[in-house]
């Protein structure tokens, strides 16, 4: 599997959010990416990046190009420094929020990529990373 380009971006507030979504929009038609495959992976992102500037105290994404083989994907690494969380199976119930979400936001962006993962420590931050391949 081989890395094509890559960007960070910060997101502190909702512009950086909507700068975000365009980026990953041109990533994904970039890599041939069907109009359904671009908006699934732009409506995850869409979550996690609200989730990092909500609840992480804003932070950046990381979007990477992926080819492995004929196979391409993106994959996009969300990262924070906030107060992180301390029982993920609890924030990954559909239903569950902190805030006034309506807690659908992770587990929505799980079942949108084709890979998920999730790593959080009480008072180091957050890190989700998710890959979608296009179809
Ligand atoms: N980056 C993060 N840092 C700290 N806590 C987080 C982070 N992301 C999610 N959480 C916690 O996980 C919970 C569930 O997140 P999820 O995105 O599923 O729902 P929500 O943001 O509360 O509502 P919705 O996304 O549906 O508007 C949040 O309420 C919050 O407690
Ligand atoms: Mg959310």
């Amino acid at each position: 599997m081989t890395a094509g380009r890559m960007l960070t971006m910060p997101l502190r507030k909702s512009e950086d959010i909507v700068r975000m979504r365009q980026a990953l929009r041109e990533h994904a038609v970039a890599q041939g990416f069907s109009l359904v495959d671009q908006t699934k992976i732009v409506t995850a992102a869409s979550e996690l990046a609200r989730n990092t500037v909500e609840y992480g105290g804003g932070g950046e994404v990381e979007i990477v190009e992926l080819v492995n083989g004929a196979r391409k994907g993106i994959r996009l690494t969300f990262a924070d420094h906030g107060p992180g969380i301390a029982d993920i199976a609890l924030a990954m119930k559909d239903g569950y929020t902190s805030g006034n979400g309506l807690g659908l936001g992770l587990g929505g962006a799980k079942r949108l990529s084709s890979e998920f993962s999730i790593d959080s420590r009480p008072g180091e931050g957050t890190r989700v990373t998710i890959t979608r391949w296009r179809l």
